[in-house]
Protein backbone atom coordinates (compact mmCIF):
# COMPACT_ATOMS: atom_id res chain seq x y z
CA UNK A 1 0.00 0.00 0.00
CA UNK A 2 0.98 3.33 -1.20
CA UNK A 3 2.50 5.83 1.88
CA UNK A 4 2.31 9.06 2.00
CA UNK A 5 1.14 11.40 -0.98
CA UNK A 6 0.84 10.09 -4.45
CA UNK A 7 0.68 12.00 -7.70
CA UNK A 8 -2.88 12.87 -8.12
CA UNK A 9 -2.54 11.68 -11.89
CA UNK A 10 -2.38 8.12 -10.61
CA UNK A 11 -5.59 8.26 -8.35
CA UNK A 12 -7.42 9.87 -11.45
CA UNK A 13 -5.83 6.93 -13.76
CA UNK A 14 -7.58 4.53 -11.60
CA UNK A 15 -10.88 6.21 -11.49
CA UNK A 16 -11.01 6.67 -14.99
CA UNK A 17 -10.41 2.65 -15.44
CA UNK A 18 -13.31 2.03 -13.50
CA UNK A 19 -15.63 5.01 -13.78
CA UNK A 20 -16.05 6.42 -10.38
CA UNK A 21 -14.46 10.21 -9.24
CA UNK A 22 -12.58 11.06 -6.56
CA UNK A 23 -13.53 13.73 -3.99
CA UNK A 24 -11.34 16.44 -3.60
CA UNK A 25 -11.48 18.18 -0.52
CA UNK A 26 -10.52 21.52 0.63
CA UNK A 27 -8.00 20.73 4.09
CA UNK A 28 -5.95 22.97 5.39
CA UNK A 29 -5.38 22.87 9.31
CA UNK A 30 -4.04 19.26 11.15
CA UNK A 31 -7.63 18.43 12.33
CA UNK A 32 -9.31 19.05 8.81
CA UNK A 33 -6.71 16.65 7.18
CA UNK A 34 -6.91 14.17 9.78
CA UNK A 35 -10.70 13.78 9.56
CA UNK A 36 -10.76 13.49 5.92
CA UNK A 37 -7.77 10.33 5.84
CA UNK A 38 -9.65 8.79 8.95
CA UNK A 39 -12.50 8.56 7.02
CA UNK A 40 -11.09 7.91 3.61
CA UNK A 41 -9.11 5.08 5.35
CA UNK A 42 -12.51 3.76 7.03
CA UNK A 43 -14.27 3.06 3.54
CA UNK A 44 -11.21 1.95 1.94
CA UNK A 45 -10.95 5.18 -0.34
CA UNK A 46 -8.30 7.08 -2.29
CA UNK A 47 -8.98 10.84 -1.72
CA UNK A 48 -7.22 14.01 -2.45
CA UNK A 49 -6.46 17.03 0.03
CA UNK A 50 -6.65 20.57 -1.54
CA UNK A 51 -5.90 24.00 -0.29
CA UNK A 52 -4.33 27.45 -2.01
CA UNK A 53 -4.57 30.89 -1.65
CA UNK A 54 -8.09 31.30 0.23
CA UNK A 55 -6.46 29.53 3.17
CA UNK A 56 -2.57 30.12 2.39
CA UNK A 57 -3.59 33.47 4.79
CA UNK A 58 -4.21 31.05 7.68
CA UNK A 59 -1.19 28.64 7.12
CA UNK A 60 1.50 29.20 3.89
CA UNK A 61 2.24 26.53 1.59
CA UNK A 62 5.35 25.40 3.32
CA UNK A 63 3.89 24.99 6.86
CA UNK A 64 0.54 23.55 5.14
CA UNK A 65 2.58 20.66 3.14
CA UNK A 66 5.18 20.34 6.90
CA UNK A 67 1.51 19.38 8.46
CA UNK A 68 0.22 17.31 5.49
CA UNK A 69 3.40 15.16 4.73
CA UNK A 70 3.41 14.73 9.18
CA UNK A 71 -0.41 13.68 9.17
CA UNK A 72 -0.39 11.45 6.26
CA UNK A 73 2.39 9.14 7.92
CA UNK A 74 -0.34 6.95 9.61
CA UNK A 75 -2.66 6.33 6.31
CA UNK A 76 -1.60 4.26 4.32
CA UNK A 77 -4.81 5.03 1.60
CA UNK A 78 -3.92 6.83 -1.39
CA UNK A 79 -4.02 10.41 -1.03
CA UNK A 80 -2.90 13.32 -3.29
CA UNK A 81 -1.89 16.67 -2.22
CA UNK A 82 -3.19 19.34 -4.24
CA UNK A 83 -2.49 23.16 -4.84
CA UNK A 84 -6.31 24.76 -5.99
CA UNK A 85 -6.73 27.70 -7.87
CA UNK A 86 -3.24 28.81 -7.54
CA UNK A 87 -2.72 32.50 -8.79
CA UNK A 88 0.71 32.50 -9.94
CA UNK A 89 3.56 30.91 -11.18
CA UNK A 90 5.72 31.61 -8.04
CA UNK A 91 3.21 30.59 -5.99
CA UNK A 92 3.01 27.53 -8.39
CA UNK A 93 6.67 27.09 -7.77
CA UNK A 94 6.47 27.54 -4.26
CA UNK A 95 3.83 24.44 -3.31
CA UNK A 96 6.68 22.26 -6.07
CA UNK A 97 9.18 22.99 -3.19
CA UNK A 98 7.14 22.26 -0.45
CA UNK A 99 6.17 18.58 -1.73
CA UNK A 100 2.70 19.08 -3.46
CA UNK A 101 1.98 15.89 -5.18
CA UNK A 102 -0.78 18.26 -7.49
CA UNK A 103 -0.96 22.09 -8.65
CA UNK A 104 -3.28 24.02 -10.36
CA UNK A 105 -2.99 27.07 -11.96
CA UNK A 106 -6.42 28.89 -12.91
CA UNK A 107 -5.94 31.65 -15.65
CA UNK A 108 -9.13 30.65 -16.59
CA UNK A 109 -10.19 34.87 -16.42
CA UNK A 110 -7.21 36.08 -18.27
CA UNK A 111 -7.45 35.80 -22.32
CA UNK A 112 -6.91 32.40 -23.89
CA UNK A 113 -3.11 32.66 -24.82
CA UNK A 114 -1.80 33.96 -21.66
CA UNK A 115 -3.60 31.27 -19.70
CA UNK A 116 -2.24 28.46 -22.38
CA UNK A 117 1.12 30.06 -22.10
CA UNK A 118 1.17 30.06 -18.32
CA UNK A 119 0.09 26.45 -17.92
CA UNK A 120 2.62 25.43 -20.29
CA UNK A 121 5.32 26.47 -18.25
CA UNK A 122 3.73 25.03 -15.11
CA UNK A 123 3.89 21.67 -16.83
CA UNK A 124 7.22 22.27 -17.83
CA UNK A 125 7.90 22.92 -13.90
CA UNK A 126 6.14 19.96 -12.81
CA UNK A 127 6.51 17.23 -14.97
CA UNK A 128 9.98 16.51 -14.41
CA UNK A 129 9.01 16.36 -10.73
CA UNK A 130 6.38 13.98 -11.18
CA UNK A 131 3.57 16.36 -10.61
CA UNK A 132 0.16 16.54 -11.71
CA UNK A 133 -0.85 19.45 -13.07
CA UNK A 134 -4.83 20.91 -14.05
CA UNK A 135 -5.54 23.72 -15.53
CA UNK A 136 -8.97 25.38 -16.03
CA UNK A 137 -10.93 26.85 -19.21
CA UNK A 138 -14.21 28.45 -19.34
CA UNK A 139 -15.06 30.74 -16.17
CA UNK A 140 -17.26 29.72 -12.87
CA UNK A 141 -19.52 31.94 -11.41
CA UNK A 142 -20.09 32.29 -7.79
CA UNK A 143 -17.55 33.55 -5.05
CA UNK A 144 -14.82 31.72 -3.11
CA UNK A 145 -12.49 33.30 -0.96
CA UNK A 146 -9.70 34.88 -3.91
CA UNK A 147 -11.62 34.15 -7.02
CA UNK A 148 -14.39 35.63 -7.87
CA UNK A 149 -16.34 35.86 -11.61
CA UNK A 150 -19.70 37.27 -11.93
CA UNK A 151 -20.92 35.28 -14.65
CA UNK A 152 -20.38 31.96 -16.16
CA UNK A 153 -18.85 31.38 -19.30
CA UNK A 154 -18.99 27.52 -20.04
CA UNK A 155 -16.08 25.39 -22.00
CA UNK A 156 -16.12 25.06 -25.64
CA UNK A 157 -15.10 21.46 -26.05
CA UNK A 158 -12.76 21.93 -28.95
CA UNK A 159 -11.16 24.65 -27.15
CA UNK A 160 -10.59 22.46 -24.53
CA UNK A 161 -8.99 19.74 -26.57
CA UNK A 162 -6.65 22.56 -28.22
CA UNK A 163 -5.66 23.66 -24.49
CA UNK A 164 -4.61 20.40 -23.77
CA UNK A 165 -2.51 19.50 -27.03
CA UNK A 166 -0.84 22.98 -26.58
CA UNK A 167 -0.33 22.68 -22.83
CA UNK A 168 0.24 19.23 -21.54
CA UNK A 169 -2.40 19.14 -18.53
CA UNK A 170 -3.21 15.96 -17.16
CA UNK A 171 -6.71 17.71 -15.94
CA UNK A 172 -8.90 20.47 -16.68
CA UNK A 173 -11.57 22.23 -14.48
CA UNK A 174 -14.42 22.65 -17.39
CA UNK A 175 -17.25 25.20 -16.63
CA UNK A 176 -20.54 23.42 -17.30
CA UNK A 177 -22.81 26.03 -15.09
CA UNK A 178 -21.34 25.20 -11.29
CA UNK A 179 -20.09 28.00 -9.50
CA UNK A 180 -18.49 27.97 -6.10
CA UNK A 181 -20.16 28.98 -2.69
CA UNK A 182 -24.10 28.49 -1.74
CA UNK A 183 -25.95 29.79 -4.10
CA UNK A 184 -25.32 28.32 -7.03
CA UNK A 185 -28.64 28.42 -8.58
CA UNK A 186 -31.81 30.60 -8.64
CA UNK A 187 -34.44 28.31 -9.53
CA UNK A 188 -34.18 24.34 -10.75
CA UNK A 189 -30.73 23.70 -11.19
CA UNK A 190 -29.39 22.97 -14.65
CA UNK A 191 -26.00 22.03 -15.90
CA UNK A 192 -24.20 21.37 -19.03
CA UNK A 193 -23.68 17.53 -19.54
CA UNK A 194 -23.34 17.77 -22.82
CA UNK A 195 -20.00 19.79 -22.51
CA UNK A 196 -19.15 17.17 -20.26
CA UNK A 197 -19.82 14.33 -22.62
CA UNK A 198 -18.46 16.11 -25.65
CA UNK A 199 -14.98 16.99 -24.02
CA UNK A 200 -14.44 13.69 -22.63
CA UNK A 201 -15.33 12.34 -26.02
CA UNK A 202 -12.39 14.56 -27.56
CA UNK A 203 -10.15 14.40 -25.30
CA UNK A 204 -10.45 11.20 -23.43
CA UNK A 205 -7.31 10.60 -21.40
CA UNK A 206 -7.52 14.29 -19.84
CA UNK A 207 -9.49 14.05 -16.28
CA UNK A 208 -12.06 15.85 -16.07
CA UNK A 209 -12.78 18.09 -12.94
CA UNK A 210 -16.13 19.69 -11.87
CA UNK A 211 -15.54 22.50 -9.51
CA UNK A 212 -18.29 23.97 -7.54
CA UNK A 213 -19.97 20.51 -7.05
CA UNK A 214 -21.16 20.93 -3.26
CA UNK A 215 -24.77 19.95 -3.04
CA UNK A 216 -25.57 22.56 -0.28
CA UNK A 217 -27.75 20.17 1.36
CA UNK A 218 -30.88 21.59 2.97
CA UNK A 219 -30.82 19.92 6.02
CA UNK A 220 -27.19 21.85 6.75
CA UNK A 221 -29.03 25.09 5.32
CA UNK A 222 -31.64 24.43 8.02
CA UNK A 223 -29.29 23.83 10.59
CA UNK A 224 -27.48 26.61 10.28
CA UNK A 225 -30.39 29.10 10.26
CA UNK A 226 -31.91 27.67 12.82
CA UNK A 227 -29.72 28.23 15.39
CA UNK A 228 -28.80 31.41 14.41
CA UNK A 229 -27.42 31.85 11.03
CA UNK A 230 -28.47 33.91 7.57
CA UNK A 231 -27.96 31.85 4.91
CA UNK A 232 -31.02 32.22 2.57
CA UNK A 233 -32.31 30.66 -0.26
CA UNK A 234 -28.82 28.59 -0.76
CA UNK A 235 -28.94 26.07 -3.66
CA UNK A 236 -26.54 23.45 -4.97
CA UNK A 237 -25.91 20.62 -7.30
CA UNK A 238 -28.01 17.63 -6.52
CA UNK A 239 -26.42 14.91 -5.97
CA UNK A 240 -27.44 12.92 -9.22
CA UNK A 241 -26.31 15.44 -11.46
CA UNK A 242 -22.97 14.56 -9.69
CA UNK A 243 -23.66 11.21 -10.54
CA UNK A 244 -24.51 11.65 -14.45
CA UNK A 245 -21.55 13.86 -15.07
CA UNK A 246 -19.58 10.86 -13.40
CA UNK A 247 -20.81 9.11 -16.23
CA UNK A 248 -19.95 10.81 -18.69
CA UNK A 249 -16.12 11.24 -17.99
CA UNK A 250 -15.77 13.57 -14.75
CA UNK A 251 -13.19 12.24 -12.46
CA UNK A 252 -12.67 14.50 -9.50
CA UNK A 253 -14.94 16.84 -7.92
CA UNK A 254 -14.27 19.80 -5.73
CA UNK A 255 -15.94 20.35 -2.70
CA UNK A 256 -15.72 23.10 0.06
CA UNK A 257 -18.97 24.82 0.38
CA UNK A 258 -20.67 21.75 2.09
CA UNK A 259 -17.95 21.04 4.93
CA UNK A 260 -18.56 24.80 5.77
CA UNK A 261 -21.74 24.51 5.92
CA UNK A 262 -21.61 21.33 7.81
CA UNK A 263 -18.45 22.77 10.21
CA UNK A 264 -20.83 26.02 11.17
CA UNK A 265 -24.28 24.10 11.50
CA UNK A 266 -22.46 21.82 14.38
CA UNK A 267 -20.88 25.27 16.23
CA UNK A 268 -23.95 27.35 16.10
CA UNK A 269 -25.59 24.42 17.52
CA UNK A 270 -23.09 23.71 19.88
CA UNK A 271 -23.53 27.30 21.13
CA UNK A 272 -27.31 27.67 20.81
CA UNK A 273 -27.58 24.83 23.03
CA UNK A 274 -24.16 25.08 25.69
CA UNK A 275 -24.29 29.02 26.27
CA UNK A 276 -22.24 28.72 29.04
CA UNK A 277 -19.64 26.99 26.88
CA UNK A 278 -16.35 28.43 25.49
CA UNK A 279 -13.55 25.16 25.82
CA UNK A 280 -13.06 24.82 21.72
CA UNK A 281 -11.94 21.05 22.04
CA UNK A 282 -15.93 20.46 22.69
CA UNK A 283 -17.09 22.50 19.72
CA UNK A 284 -14.39 21.67 17.81
CA UNK A 285 -15.17 17.88 18.60
CA UNK A 286 -18.74 17.95 17.26
CA UNK A 287 -17.67 20.27 14.32
CA UNK A 288 -15.30 17.28 13.49
CA UNK A 289 -18.42 14.46 13.79
CA UNK A 290 -20.65 16.48 11.28
CA UNK A 291 -17.99 16.65 8.89
CA UNK A 292 -16.82 13.16 9.35
CA UNK A 293 -20.25 12.16 8.11
CA UNK A 294 -20.72 14.16 5.59
CA UNK A 295 -17.75 13.30 3.92
CA UNK A 296 -19.03 9.46 4.41
CA UNK A 297 -21.80 10.43 2.49
CA UNK A 298 -19.72 11.60 -0.40
CA UNK A 299 -17.35 8.79 -0.77
CA UNK A 300 -20.07 6.92 -1.11
CA UNK A 301 -22.25 8.92 -3.77
CA UNK A 302 -19.31 9.12 -6.12
CA UNK A 303 -18.22 5.49 -5.86
CA UNK A 304 -14.88 6.18 -4.55
CA UNK A 305 -15.18 4.21 -1.23
CA UNK A 306 -13.62 0.44 -1.21
CA UNK A 307 -11.18 1.55 -4.32
CA UNK A 308 -7.91 2.25 -2.20
CA UNK A 309 -6.55 -1.32 -3.31
CA UNK A 310 -6.39 -0.11 -7.32
CA UNK A 311 -3.29 1.45 -7.12
CA UNK A 312 0.04 -0.27 -7.29
CA UNK A 313 2.46 2.05 -4.94
CA UNK A 314 3.17 4.81 -7.78
CA UNK A 315 5.40 7.44 -6.61
CA UNK A 316 5.89 10.59 -8.23
CA UNK A 317 9.62 9.18 -9.21
CA UNK A 318 7.55 6.53 -11.23
CA UNK A 319 5.77 9.81 -13.20
CA UNK A 320 8.94 11.17 -13.55
CA UNK A 321 9.79 8.31 -15.41
CA UNK A 322 6.32 8.07 -17.13
CA UNK A 323 6.39 12.00 -18.33
CA UNK A 324 10.11 11.26 -19.63
CA UNK A 325 9.11 9.42 -22.86
P1 LIG B 1 -17.97 24.51 -3.74
O1 LIG B 1 -17.99 25.95 -3.37
O2 LIG B 1 -19.18 24.10 -4.52
O3 LIG B 1 -17.73 23.62 -2.58
O4 LIG B 1 -16.75 24.29 -4.74
C1 LIG B 1 -15.42 24.29 -4.26
C2 LIG B 1 -14.43 24.24 -5.35
O5 LIG B 1 -14.73 24.01 -6.50
C3 LIG B 1 -13.03 24.48 -4.97
O6 LIG B 1 -12.16 24.46 -6.05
Amino acid sequence: MPKGFLPMNELLRAAAADGYAVPSFCAWNAESMITVLSVAADLRAPVILMNGPGEYPLLGPSDMAAVAHTVIRRFSQPVALHLDHGNSVPLVCECLAAGYTSVMLDFSQRPYRENAAAQREVVQLAHPRGVTVEGELGTLGGIEDEIAASHIILTNPEDAKKFVEQTGVDALAIAIGTSHGAYKFKATPTLAMDIVEKTHKLIPNTYLVMHGSSSVPKELVDEVNKFGGKVPNAMGVPIHMIQQAIKLGVRKINIDTDGRLAFTAAIRKYFVEHPEGFDQRKYLGEARQAIFTWIQSKMKDFGTAGHANDYKGITLKDTMARYAK
